[in-house]
């Protein structure tokens, strides 16, 4: 059976690959040889090439009947950490394991919750698959402005609109193409929305994540210390499930988790608002982040006039204020704050 040393000298001859950036190599009697690499946010295209030069040098040697390849992030040493947006108290990264749970409703919401509390608030739309922040917000039309300052840099001006400063992806995107966008690409993209975007003062910069766990959530993590991150979910299962390895990204990127939320909990319809149904479960959310030990900041119910609302550009929280989906955001608005503003008197 092979050894370690041969097989680390077979994993030498790969000219993508560093020495140090093998964690760990292990044998097992089966013939199955694990290899776990910790690389630096890169082209998944690259990545991928990685493993497949791992195994290809490897499964020919003698007695190996399998090689599997795990991937870890090598993360920045905490005093390699860049600082933080200048003037800008709290970035905060909302997100979730799935697509289509309410993520961009919610955040788009508590943005305009946050400014209606009186803060200062930023909403950065980095959903490269679905950027739809500027259609939720009223600003589908909108462009970015882009400057010079002083210094000759390049500089953005955010559109605005309800008391909330936007920036999105889809600005750059060709509306009806899909973009292939790669892991390098997007890490220059979400650096320069966060450093080169004119914010001013904010006491929020809340930050529409794309769902699942990607190179625009480690280039996130990795570009500025993030207050947290809230975690959007529905009661269902999947969903759960999902919202789980977020956490565990999220976690494993030392980005601490502020609470989770969850949408669509229950259906009020609009004729008997009285009722409830719970379409997807129920208290799925809550169970979750008991069992995690994350706070439950809130649960939204789902309402159709919400993505009405959604759909015509208005918020629920400005469109029907006394929604029990537009309280339920309010609410969820005070958890934040309760959670990050030690200093209460930050609200002007
Ligand atoms: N609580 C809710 N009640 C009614 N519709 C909702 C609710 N949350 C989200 N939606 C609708 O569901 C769809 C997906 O929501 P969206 O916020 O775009 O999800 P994501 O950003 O997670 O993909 C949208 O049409 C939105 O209007
Ligand atoms: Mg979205």
């Amino acid at each position: 059976m092979t050894d370690r040393q041969t097989i680390l000298q077979a994993l030498s001859t790969i000219p993508l690959l560093k020495p140090h950036q093998i964690e760990d190599v292990t044998i097992k009697d089966t013939g199955t040889i694990g290899i776990i690499l910790s690389l630096p946010p890169i082209d998944p295209n690259l990545r991928d090439a990685i493993v497949q030069q791992c195994k290809a040098k490897v499964m020919p040697l003698e007695g190996v009947k399998d090689v599997w390849v795990k991937i870890g992030v090598a993360l920045p040493k905490a005093e390699e950490k860049p600082g933080g947006v200048a003037r800008v108290k709290h970035i905060i990264a909302v997100s979730s394991g799935k697509g289509g749970v309410g993520k961009t409703s919610v955040a788009v919401n508590l943005a305009v919750a946050l400014a209606e509390m009186g803060y200062q608030v930023g909403l950065m739309d980095a959903d490269i698959y679905g950027p739809n922040v500027p259609l939720m917000l009223g600003m589908q039309d909108a462009s970015l402005w882009v400057e010079r300052d002083e210094q000759g840099q390049e500089v953005v001006e955010p559109a605005f609109n309800y008391g909330v400063k936007m920036i999105s992806m889809a600005f750059l995107i060709d509306r009806d193409q899909p973009v292939m966008w790669r892991g390098p690409m997007l890490d220059g993209m979400v650096k320069k929305f966060l450093h080169q975007a004119k914010w001013g003062e904010l006491d929020f910069l809340l930050v529409d994540m794309p769902p699942g766990t990607g190179d625009v959530q480690i280039s996130l993590a990795q570009s500025v210390p993030l207050t947290g991150a809230i975690v959007v979910t529905t009661p269902q299962t999947v969903a759960l499930l999902d919202a789980r390895k977020g956490l565990r990204m999220f976690q494993n990127l030392r980005v601490p988790i502020l609470g989770i939320v969850e949408n669509m909990s229950y259906f009020v319809p609009p004729d008997l608002p009285d009722r409830q149904y719970d379409i997807f479960g129920s208290g799925g959310g809550s169970k979750t982040a008991q069992e995690l030990g994350i706070p439950l900041l809130g649960c939204i119910p789902l309402e159709m006039q919400l993505r009405e609302s959604s759909d015509k550009g208005v918020p629920m929280v400005l469109a029907q204020p006394q929604s029990a989906s537009a309280q339920a955001i309010k609410q969820v608005a005070q958890a934040l704050c309760g959670k990050v503003c030690a200093d209460r008197e930050m609200a002007k």
